[in-house]
């Protein structure tokens, strides 16, 4: 009985390790092998341990209850205050049983918290920002600075904030257009300095970056659905699925002569739910 005792004991503790092993392994990035295998020995260890316990209270042997003609002898009842004692201490045992039991269901409980990191960013303000700030340098995929003298009419070229060439919300597209093409709103109106203007790359449908120019029409199109944008009025969608205009970056020209943003976009980038609100 205290070798079964034992058995269920290392089980659960078993099935704690290998909660830990789970955790940790998803914090280190260990891999989805790793993470499983954890998994896989909390779950087997914690299923094994609960099948071990219920096998105890399953009589192992046949009992066959002799009904007595006479009263109990004092012998036998003293035999029986034994065996009442014995189970009480069979009750202290499984308490601390239960103890495991509870410390293994509270390991995984915890383990499987960690994953929901993996949900995806919290709903809020970074769902309206990128990482364009004010006087932020505009940069090649390279990392290297654009001067507004570094392209010709008529050019694109893919860049992104100073220090965040990875980050893919804030690419942006920047066109050098002829100048008086530009149909500007008064907001708007010093947002393209010297014919420079750029509008974030990612797709108002879907997401997909839209990365093809026709220098002659000035539009923009996306290769996932063929949305056109109209560059010279705002990119704004004139046909395919997109319903809304690529928002467009303020850009300045510093004194040192490189291409700044002056703020942020001032509206959310790519497809969201601010669409169906
Ligand atoms: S993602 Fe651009 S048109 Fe669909």
């Amino acid at each position: 009985m205290t070798t079964r005792l034992g058995s269920i004991a290392v089980a659960f503790g078993v099935s704690v390790l290998g909660s830990a092993w789970f955790a940790a392994a998803y914090v280190l990035h260990a891999g989805p092998q790793l993470e499983g295998l954890g998994l896989l020995v909390a779950l087997g260890a914690l299923g094994l341990g609960i099948i071990l316990w219920a096998t105890l209270a399953i009589p192992q042997e046949q009992v066959v209850d002799v009904r007595d003609d006479y009263p109990s002898s004092r012998e036998e009842r003293s035999g029986a205050e034994t065996a009442l004692q014995h189970g009480a201490d069979e009750l202290d045992r499984h308490g601390f049983l239960a103890t495991f039991l509870m410390a293994a269901f509270g390991a995984l409980g915890v383990a499987v918290l960690f994953p929901l990191r993996s949900l995806g960013p919290r709903f809020g303000e970074g769902l309206y920002r990128t990482k364009w700030t004010p006087g932020a340098r505009l940069v090649r995929s390279d990392g290297a600075p654009v001067r507004a003298s570094d392209l010709a009419v008529g050019s694109i070229l893919t860049v992104f904030p100073d220090g965040y060439v990875d980050d893919a919300s804030s690419q942006t597209l920047l066109l050098r257009l002829p100048l008086g093409v530009l149909q500007a709103s008064p907001r708007r109106r010093d947002w393209s300095p010297q014919g420079y203007v750029a509008f974030s790359k990612v797709c108002t449908h879907a997401g997909c970056p839209v990365g093809l120019y026709r220098a002659s029409t000035y539009q923009l199109l996306c290769p996932c659905h063929q949305s056109v944008f109209d560059v010279a009025h705002a990119a704004r969608p004139i046909s395919g699925p997109a319903a809304r205009a690529l928002p467009q970056l303020p850009l300045q020209i510093a004194d040192d002569g490189y291409l700044r943003a002056q703020s942020d976009y001032t509206e959310p980038i790519g497809p969201g739910f601010w669409q169906r609100s």
